[in-house]
């Protein structure tokens, strides 16, 4: 099957070197021009665990092509687009100027019988709105959302929990988008993995309800952590005693400082943003309470932080991680930059060690705070040490040696990610998020 992939983000440039694995020839197509000189040089612009391996592995066989050139799609039959789709400057909704402009350019390119793939994250009504320019072109259009995380999104979109088609109420054209996706599949599909059709809409909302049921699921645990801090359960042993109900689960119970990232915390204020719209304002309000929840969690670990350290000013705290979850260099939305950015603001003298954020990045977000990527440097004579971000090196961290460099042994764990018995019995103070 030839393929081209429009947009070569994070989301299109896991696609297409996901697709050339698959055997398809990929053509990947993206405006910036960095980015395609060096994904075809074989250089990684993600940190993402198989990327580099599959990226050179396509190269090398010849299957796999970049280019800022939009003529390049011409020559494929099935189209991915996987440009973004943030927030607007202005408002919560979605900015879909990106994909107008994917479109625009891909619309003089097709040929009578190709299949257009939308894979970003749309607000409902953007597939049908879209689908009569694309029908003028002679072609068909099908919406299949992506599910990948951060961290594994190859494996995520190499074995997802499942395909989701949204086909077009035409018959002709939700067959020729069901087939080409199946071709482009048929992998995945063979190997047992649930595939389902439905209708444009329920397709956008799959994608959107799945992150916002996410983005609920943490707000709801964090907010049980508020009454075990007030009553002395532990959160950690009920989200473990909660978990074994099957129609529970375990995952996405972990409380902490929050969820953030450039999913979740953008998709849920999408939503509401297309619910409002929609005249459904009440139905989602209480999005805006996961949101509240979620913001409250990191002004919560502030004030422990300073009734620990018996008022921030002038203290020295050093965050550990910078990214906002671990195994990424991403930083949007980190609730470890906004919990620098808190601190600074109430007068603290900030570190922040982070293992794979640059430098840079993190200066642009947070003013007035070192970074270190070295992570006993960001500790030195620390009177108190915040962890944010849940980097196996620094949950394995020895608190005796680090009870060594810090000047006080004060340690708030914003993820309960630490062994708070070894934290405690080399001297430290060890408070978490809704344990005892
Ligand atoms: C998310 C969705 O999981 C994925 O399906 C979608 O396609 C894109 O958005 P991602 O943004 O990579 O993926 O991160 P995810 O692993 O979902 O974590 C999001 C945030 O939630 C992180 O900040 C993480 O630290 C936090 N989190 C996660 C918690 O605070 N507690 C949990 O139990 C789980």
């Amino acid at each position: 099957m030839k393929i081209s992939v429009i947009g070569c983000g994070y989301l299109g440039a896991v696609h297409a070197v996901a697709m050339a694995s698959l055997g398809h020839n990929v053509v990947g197509i993206d405006s910036n021009l960095a980015k395609i000189s060096s994904l075809s040089s074989g250089q990684p612009t993600i940190l993402e665990p198989g990327f580099e391996g599959l990226l050179r592995e396509g190269l090398d066989s010849g299957r796999l092509a970049f280019s800022a050139d939009p003529e390049a799609a011409g020559g494929a039959r099935v189209h991915f687009i996987g440009v973004g789709t943030p927030q607007k400057p202005d408002s919560h909704a979605a900015d879909l100027a990106f994909l107008d402009d994917a479109v625009d350019s891909l619309l003089p390119r097709l040929h009578e019988g190709d299949v257009v793939v939308g894979k970003s994250t749309v607000p409902v009504g953007t597939a049908a709105a879209l689908e009569p320019r694309i029908r003028r072109a002679g072609a068909c259009l099908v919406w299949n959302p992506e599910f990948l995380r951060e961290g594994s999104a190859v494996r995520d979109t190499l074995e997802p929990d499942r395909l989701v088609y949204g086909l077009s109420c035409e018959e002709a054209d939700a067959r020729a988008g069901r087939d080409a996706l199946d071709e482009c599949y048929a992998a995945l599909i063979a190997a047992g993995v649930p595939r389902l059709t439905m209708d444009f809409a329920t397709a956008e909302l799959v994608k959107v309800a799945a992150n916002s049921f996410l983005a609920t699921k943490i707000s709801f645990i964090n907010a049980m952590s508020q009454a075990c801090d007030a009553t002395g359960a532990d959160v950690a042993l009920l989200a473990r005693a909660l978990g074994f109900d099957e129609r529970i689960g375990h995952r996405f119970l972990r409380a902490g400082i929050g969820f953030g990232g450039g999913c979740l915390p953008k998709d849920i204020r999408a939503l509401r943003a297309r619910a409002e719209e929609l005249d459904l304002h009440e139905a989602f309000e209480f999005l805006a309470e996961v949101e509240r929840i979620n913001d409250g969690q990191r002004a919560r670990t502030v004030e422990v932080l300073e009734g620990l350290t018996g008022g921030l000013e002038g203290r020295r705290v050093a965050v550990l991680g910078a990214t906002f979850k671990p195994d990424t260099d991403d930083i949007r939305s980190s609730p470890a930059l906004k919990m620098a950015s808190a601190l600074v603001e109430r007068g603290a003298r900030v570190t922040i060690a982070d293992p794979a954020a640059s430098a840079e990045a993190v200066a642009a977000e947070v003013e007035g705070a070192a970074f270190f990527a070295d992570v006993e440097a960001a500790v030195a004579g620390a009177e108190a040490v915040l962890l944010c971000t849940e980097w196996e090196q620094y949950v394995r961290l020895d608190p005796a040696r680090i009870g060594e460099l810090v000047s006080e042994r004060v340690v708030v764990d914003g993820r309960n990610a630490l062994d708070p018995d070894a934290w405690k019995r080399a001297g430290w103070t060890y408070r978490g998020v809704g344990k005892r």
